[in-house]
């Protein structure tokens, strides 16, 4: 098996760097589009034969050194008890907000063999048809950056629905993300159990916060997930705050064996901050995808130089990749990591 993955992440020495990239199942993808136009988004997600035809999309077509599970972070949302949409351009749509006392009550908490069957499933699939040709992921959303999808019912762009909650109700924000974590904490647990060789938890928010919410409101609820999944599985955990560069020194307490980061902070400052005590996984500018491959390859090198200064490096992008990307440049950019960090 090509455990290059698994190895980086455990700060183990590989013989080149391996990397995936953050959305890699996806529109930019043809292939990903000839099936998504059979189905609607939540559909897919819930068929597990389509669902793991598209997450071995980019394993076959771009030689990436990891498979992601095909899903989203909403859908255990949905198995709370809430009403999920997608829209064409709005993204998605949460019809009935999360904001009082009652609507928190409501919210149930998920047994994933029952309720998420679905995901479990694709799981169990994606491990016989993958074979141990590559590791999978699992993932899940944080604690924080649901709620915020709750709160507003959908995204945003200033939360500020969120962050009255937080200031105005804050025992109601409490009881909120701790019924948020729980369920987190049972359905990747139920991940690793199915199969997942690695789970990342995915805080897309995290960069609104100042750094002592993130220290109240957000960073304990990732903990306490890390060190429940920890009782049971001693898999690799990636955390990824996105736009979270001024959040570091914290996120190195989240308990991850590995700190995504986005392409906002150089690695090599990043990995000089976080000392021998977590891997890292990034960090190139989706948009630098479109580069000539002479500047994509002097970013590449960058990138790879500042990875090797931590205890491990998985290259990646510093946020998910866009469906405008030609994919002729994605598999550019996984043969040049591929290329540049075994010479
Ligand atoms: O990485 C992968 O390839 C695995 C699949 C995956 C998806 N979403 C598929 C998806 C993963 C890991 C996610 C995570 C996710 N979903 C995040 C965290 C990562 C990040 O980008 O910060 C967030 C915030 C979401 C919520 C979400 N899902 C939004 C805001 C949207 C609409 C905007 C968009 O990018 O389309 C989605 C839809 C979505 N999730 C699509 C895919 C492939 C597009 C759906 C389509 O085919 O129309």
């Amino acid at each position: 098996m090509n455990n290059t993955f698994l190895k980086a992440c455990r700060g183990e020495k590989v013989d080149y760097t391996p990397v995936w990239m953050m959305r890699q199942a996806g529109r930019y993808l043809p292939d990903y589009q000839r099936v998504r136009g059979t189905v609607t988004f939540l559909e897919l997600c819930k068929n597990p034969e389509l669902a793991c035809e598209v997450t071995l999309q980019p394993v076959d077509i771009l030689g990436v050194d990891a498979a992601i599970l095909f899903s989203d972070i909403l859908i255990p949302l949905e198995a709370m008890g809430l009403v999920l949409e997608f829209h064409e351009k709005r993204g998605p749509v949460f019809p009935d907000p999360v904001r009082t006392a009652a609507a928190v009550d409501r919210l149930r908490i998920p047994d994933p063999e029952a309720d998420l069957a679905f995901v479990l499933n694709t799981i169990r699939l994606l491990r016989r048809e993958l074979a141990n040709k590559v590791p999978l992921i699992g993932f899940a959303g944080a604690p924080f950056t649901l709620a915020t999808y709750l709160i507003e019912g959908g995204s945003s762009k200033f939360f500020f629905e969120t962050k009255k909650m937080m200031y105005t109700a804050p025992e109601l924000y409490c009881r909120l993300l701790d019924k948020i974590t729980a369920c987190t904490s049972r359905y990747l647990k139920a991940q690793a159990v199915a199969g997942a060789q690695a789970l990342q938890i995915f805080d897309s928010w995290a960069g609104i916060l100042g750094p002592d919410d993130f220290a109240q409101y957000a960073l304990p609820y990732v903990q306490s997930i890390i060190a429940d999944l920890r009782q049971v599985t001693d898999i690799p955990i990636i955390y990824f705050a996105n736009n979270g560069a001024t959040l570091l020194a914290q996120s190195k307490s989240s308990g991850a064996d590995v700190l995504g980061l986005d392409w906002r902070i150089d690695i090599a400052d990043a990995a000089r901050q976080v000392g021998d005590a977590v891997a890292l996984q990034g960090n190139l500018d989706p948009c630098a995808l479109l580069l000539p491959r002479e500047e994509m390859a002097a970013r590449i090198k960058k990138i790879l130089a500042g990875g090797r200064l931590a205890r491990g490096h998985v290259c990646n992008l510093g946020h998910g990749i866009l469906p405008e990307t030609p994919p002729a440049q994605a598999k550019l950019f996984i043969d040049l990591v591929h290329e540049l960090s075994a010479a």
